[in-house]
């Protein structure tokens, strides 16, 4: 999406303290984000000669959900960030809870995305082509059908062992966002951690194939710092419950006893609507 008010970024790099620059920065509201279901202000923080774009989601803008009444949103998008950090990859923008003109609310460094190579597409046939992986089959109007596929890409690769592992109920397309530079971030976290499973996600294509061992090693560090006492599970505390904590554990344990990708649990794989 285009911002409201375009801040040239000062480099496609982020500053290398992003999350202390959201938290201990002065925050500008410019302008409000449209296509948001929940509050959303694109803004500018800038401290001690540093400046960044961010987006800043009030709590008291988010809209109740029934199936996630513990908490806020804002705190299940950082808990997000934090097991994105803890696993090394980076797929999540810095992200942080703070003050702001309209309250607490979650802060997240704002991502220029540079458009690249589709990572979803609507195909013919029953099989996709080397290089993509099947989600599932879609009604494309007048009674047709087509598969709905999407890259197989290293990084959505990883994107789907961390979705997996904070049970992200909302992955959608629109929610990719590459960057210069090769990276790719997922954004919009605030349905994650229920303690049921929820898992609804576009990244099906390795469903019940072996994660790579690069994950696996990933899995083996999340274990280690979700532990009872462990620095991720203690940086979890003040953000989710007890029990979601639990259930974050119990999906790593799930994971690694298994060795694979889950695979959805009903007939048809869960996937978000609409798709992008
Ligand atoms: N960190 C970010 N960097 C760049 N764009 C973002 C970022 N966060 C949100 N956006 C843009 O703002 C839109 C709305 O944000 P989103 O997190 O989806 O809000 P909501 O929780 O209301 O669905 C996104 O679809 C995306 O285009
Ligand atoms: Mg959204």
């Amino acid at each position: 999406m285009s911002a409201p008010e375009r801040i040239p970024p000062r480099s496609v790099t982020p500053p290398p303290d992003a999350a202390g620059l959201l938290a201990r920065g002065e925050l500008t509201v410019r302008g409000r984000i449209r296509e948001a279901s929940n509050a959303a202000l694109y803004c500018t923080v800038s401290y001690d000669g540093q400046e960044a774009a961010c987006i800043y989601k009030p709590v008291a803008g988010e809209r109740p959900l029934w199936d996630f009444p513990d908490g806020t949103l804002a705190q299940r998008e950082v808990a997000a960030y934090e097991v994105s950090e803890a696993t090394g990859w980076g797929l999540v923008p810095a992200t942080v809870l703070r003050e702001g003109p309209y309250g607490e609310g979650m802060c997240q460094l704002w991502v220029e995305v540079t458009p690249e190579a589709e990572l979803l597409a609507l195909v013919d046939g029953e099989e996709p082509e080397p290089g993509w992986k099947a989600i599932g089959f879609a009604e494309v109007g007048e009674g047709r059908t087509a598969l709905l596929v999407h890259a197989d890409d290293e990084r959505l690769r990883r994107l789907a062992v961390l979705d997996a592992v904070i049970n992200n109920a909302d992955r959608k397309g629109g929610h990719l966002l590459p960057t210069g530079g090769g990276r790719l971030y997922g954004i919009d976290h605030g349905v994650t951690f229920n303690a049921e499973n929820k898992l609804r996600t576009l990244l099906w294509g390795w469903a019940g194939e072996a994660l790579t061992e690069e994950a696996v090693g990933v899995l083996e560090g999340l274990r280690k710092g979700l532990a009872e006492g462990g620095p991720l599970a203690a940086r979890l505390e003040p953000l989710i419950t007890g029990a979601e904590i639990d259930a974050t554990r119990a999906r790593v344990g799930a994971l690694l006893a298994s060795g694979t990708h889950p695979e959805p649990s009903g007939e048809w794989p869960a996937i978000p609507w609409p798709p992008v």
